[in-house]
């Protein structure tokens, strides 16, 4: 057993070349809460991985133990883009990448709600979309918004040296969605009541 990761709520290993991540439950938790961090979300993350594949990248869904609290799926060997973007010459493209998976996960009703390049991974010059857990399904444009301004703030932390470009180059690619022009007044709205902020991840 080789441990990759060890997250506020999860730790991620590979057995057998298979990555599991297991949410752990702690025990001073009152039973509800505990569910609501560990059990959910498991379920929620291998739902959502099973119907993101049909359209985006992600990695391949395995198997889900719900009584253990463990998600099992493909690993991918590539590179975290939080570590990563800032160095390729070809960020600006691999940011169009982004935005037009972004843009079809939207279009299928899909929101990440934690959309972060700590979320990303390029493999074989693909952008992978990974950490489901706090993802739901919806057709609000309001949820798409949020979901851009959650990147775009990710984008101004944790690459402020190009995130101009990187933003714009964004949504190039995110200009394939059916809803482009409305989630981006959308967007106007949730930057003037600025209450979404990002958790530090
Ligand atoms: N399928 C995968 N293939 C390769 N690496 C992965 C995969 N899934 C997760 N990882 C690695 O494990 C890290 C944590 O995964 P994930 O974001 O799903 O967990 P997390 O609970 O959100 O962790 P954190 O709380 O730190 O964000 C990722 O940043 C990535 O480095
Ligand atoms: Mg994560």
């Amino acid at each position: 057993m080789k441990i990759l990761h060890r997250g506020a709520e999860a730790i991620l290993y590979l057995e057998n070349n298979v990555l599991i991540k297991e949410r752990i439950s702690k025990s001073y938790r009152h039973k509800f809460i505990d569910n609501a961090k560990t059990k959910y979300p498991t379920r929620k993350e291998f739902k959502l991985l099973t119907k993101a594949a049909q359209f985006i990248n992600v990695p391949k869904v395995l198997e889900i133990d719900e009584e253990n609290k463990k998600v099992k799926m493909e690993y991918l060997k590539g590179d975290v883009l939080k570590n990563t973007l800032d160095n390729y010459p070809k960020r600006k493209k691999i940011a169009e990448l982004i935005g037009e998976q972004t843009a079809i996960m939207h279009d299928n009703d899909i929101i990440h709600s934690d959309l972060t390049t700590s979320n990303m991974i390029l493999k074989d010059n693909k952008v992978y979309f990974i950490d489901f857990g706090l993802g739901y399904i919806s057709k609000k444009i309001e949820d798409r918004a949020v979901d851009l301004h959650l990147l775009k703030q990710a984008l101004e932390s944790k690459h402020y040296k190009h995130h101009k470009e990187l933003y714009e180059s964004f949504l190039k690619g995110y200009k394939k969605s059916k809803n482009y022009q409305k989630v981006l007044t959308q967007l106007e709205q949730v930057e003037k009541r600025g209450r979404y902020k990002r958790k530090s991840s």
